[in-house]
C-alpha cells in the first residue's frame, strides 16, 4: 500500500454548472490524499494535515485540476493534422483514408500508438474516446500502448463496409472483429470498448444493424460515430435514408441512439433531433477546433441546453487543430459566441473533465477529483508564457481560468500525474 498526499491549489466542476450553480469546489490551499492511485480525502489543507499528518506531502506550484478527458479523437490521423483546403468529404478522401490504409501495417500502428498517447499525456489528457482505424489490430496497438501507460482509454474497431478499397470491412468481419476485441480486452487495466461505425455514409444497413446488435448484446460497450457534421454530408445522408426523419433518426431505426451513445460535433441538429437525444440520454463531443478547421459550422450550445443534451468536449485531432483541452476550451468558447451563447470557463472545464467523463460512463473513476476516484490531475502553470504571467497576476479564479483556456496549451501543462505518479512526457 502506498499513501501520499499532494498540496496546492485544487479547482474541480464535478457537476454541469449549468444544472448545479454550485458545482465549483475550490480549495485555494488544498490537500488531496491518495491511496495506491485513489483519492482518499480531499479538502482544506488546514482541515487535513493533522488527520493525515504520517503521510509524505508533495506541494505543487500552480492549479490542480482533474486529468483532461478527450471525448473524441483520431489516432491514425495524428500525423495528417494541419492536412490543407478541403471541408469533410473531399479532406477524408484526399488526406485521411491514405493515411489510416497505412495502419494494415501492425508495427506501423504500434509506432504511432505510443506517440499519440505520450502526446496526449504531454497536453494533460489522461482520458479519451479514440477513433482507431479499420483495422482490428488498430486497436490491440491502442489497447497495449494505453495498458502500459496506465491510462484510461475507449476505443473500438472502425465500421466501414461502404468504404474505399483498402479500408472496408465487411458485415460479417465486424461482427467477428467487434466480438473477438469485446472478449480480449473486456476487464483489462482501465480500459473500455466502443462500438464504432465511421458514420452514416459508410455503413451499410446491414452493418448499421450488426452495430445495433452488437450494442444491445454488450450492455458495458459505447457507441461511438460522428454525426451531422458538414452540410454535404447531411445532404447525403438525407438522399439515402429516405424515410428517416432526420440524420439522428438514421442511426435510430438501427437501435444506435440511447444512453451509451456519444455522437462527434452535432453542429447541424433540428429540435426534433434534440429533443430525442435528450430523452434517450445520448450526448455529443463538441469539437471546436475541428468545426472550424473543416469550416463545418459552429455548435449551438443553447439548442442543447434547452434539450438537456449531455455534452462533452473532444480535439477531434487531425480535423482538430490541437491536442490541448485548454486551448479546445479557449475555442469552444469562441465558436459557442458565434451563435451567442457565453461558455462560462468553469463550466468550460466542466466540459473537458467530468462532462467528458459523465457522456462516456466513467464518471465514477474520473473527471472530479472526489474521494473514491482515481487520481488522475493535471498541475497547470498560469505563469507558463510572459503574456500569461501579466495577464493573471492579479486575476481571480474565474480570469485565471479563462485566461488558461484562451492564452494556455501545452506549455501550461507543468505535470500530469496518472492515479497518482507523475507521468514523464517530455
Ligand atoms: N466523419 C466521418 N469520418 C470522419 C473523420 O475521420 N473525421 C471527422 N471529423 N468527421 C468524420
Ligand atoms: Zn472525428
Amino acid at each position: 500500500m502506498t499513501i501520499r498526499a499532494f498540496r496546492g491549489d485544487i479547482l474541480s466542476v464535478a457537476h454541469d454548472p449549468l444544472i448545479c450553480p454550485d458545482a465549483v469546489r475550490h480549495e485555494p490551499d488544498g490537500l488531496l490524499v491518495v491511496e495506491d492511485g485513489i483519492i482518499v480525502a480531499r479538502g482544506a489543507y488546514a482541515d487535513l494535515a493533522p488527520v493525515h499528518a504520517d503521510v509524505p506531502v508533495e506541494t505543487l506550484p500552480g492549479l490542480i485540476v482533474p486529468g483532461f478527458i478527450d471525448a473524441h479523437v483520431h489516432y491514425p490521423q495524428m500525423d495528417r493534422i494541419a492536412s490543407h483546403g478541403e471541408q469533410l468529404l473531399d479532406w477524408l478522401d484526399r488526406h485521411i483514408f491514405p493515411a489510416e490504409k497505412a495502419f494494415a501495417d501492425r508495427s506501423h500502428a504500434d509506432l504511432v500508438a505510443g506517440l499519440f498517447l505520450d502526446e496526449l499525456l504531454r497536453n494533460g489528457t489522461t482520458s479519451a474516446l479514440v477513433f482507431p482505424t479499420v483495422h482490428a489490430h488498430s486497436v490491440d496497438a491502442l489497447f497495449d500502448a494505453a495498458l502500459a501507460r496506465n491510462m484510461r482509454i475507449i476505443s473500438g474497431k472502425v465500421l466501414m463496409d461502404l468504404g474505399p478499397e483498402g479500408l472496408a470491412d465487411t458485415p460479417e468481419t465486424a461482427r467477428t472483429e467487434s466480438e473477438a476485441l469485446i472478449g480480449r480486452w473486456r476487464g483489462k487495466g482501465r480500459l473500455g470498448y466502443a462500438v464504432t461505425p465511421r458514420f452514416a455514409l459508410t455503413s451499410s444497413d446491414t452493418q448499421l444493424h450488426i452495430a445495433g446488435a452488437l450494442l444491445a448484446t454488450h450492455p458495458d460497450v459505447l457507441l461511438h460515430t460522428h454525426l451531422a457534421e458538414n452540410e454535404r454530408e447531411c445532404a447525403a445522408v438525407a438522399a439515402r435514408f429516405l424515410d428517416a426523419a432526420d440524420y439522428l433518426d438514421a442511426y435510430d431505426r438501427f437501435g444506435l441512439v440511447g444512453a451509451r451513445s456519444v455522437f462527434a460535433h452535432g453542429i447541424h441538429l433540428s429540435d426534433r433531433a434534440c429533443a430525442r437525444m435528450g430523452e434517450s440520454g445520448a450526448g455529443i463531443a463538441v469539437c471546436p477546433t475541428s468545426n472550424l478547421f473543416l469550416g463545418s459550422g459552429f455548435f449551438d450550445f443553447s439548442q442543447a441546453a434547452r434539450h438537456g443534451i449531455k455534452l462533452g468536449l473532444g480535439t477531434d485531432v487531425g480535423a482538430g487543430t490541437s491536442f490541448s483541452m485548454l486551448y479546445t476550451a479557449g475555442i469552444a468558447y469562441q465558436a459557442a459566441l458565434m451563435r451567442g451563447h457565453r461558455l462560462d470557463p468553469f463550466r468550460a472545464l466542466y466540459l473537458a473533465t467530468a462532462g467528458s467523463a459523465a457522456l462516456l460512463h466513467i464518471g465514477d473513476k474520473v473527471g472530479g477529483l472526489l474521494p473514491g476516484q482515481e487520481a488522475d490531475f493535471v498541475v497547470l502553470d498560469p505563469a507558463a508564457t510572459p503574456l500569461l504571467a501579466r495577464r493573471t497576476a492579479d486575476a481571480d479564479l474565474a480570469e485565471r481560468l479563462f485566461a488558461l483556456q484562451i492564452l494556455g496549451d501545452d506549455r501550461a501543462v507543468a505535470g500530469t500525474y496518472i492515479m497518482g505518479r507523475r507521468v514523464d512526457c517530455a
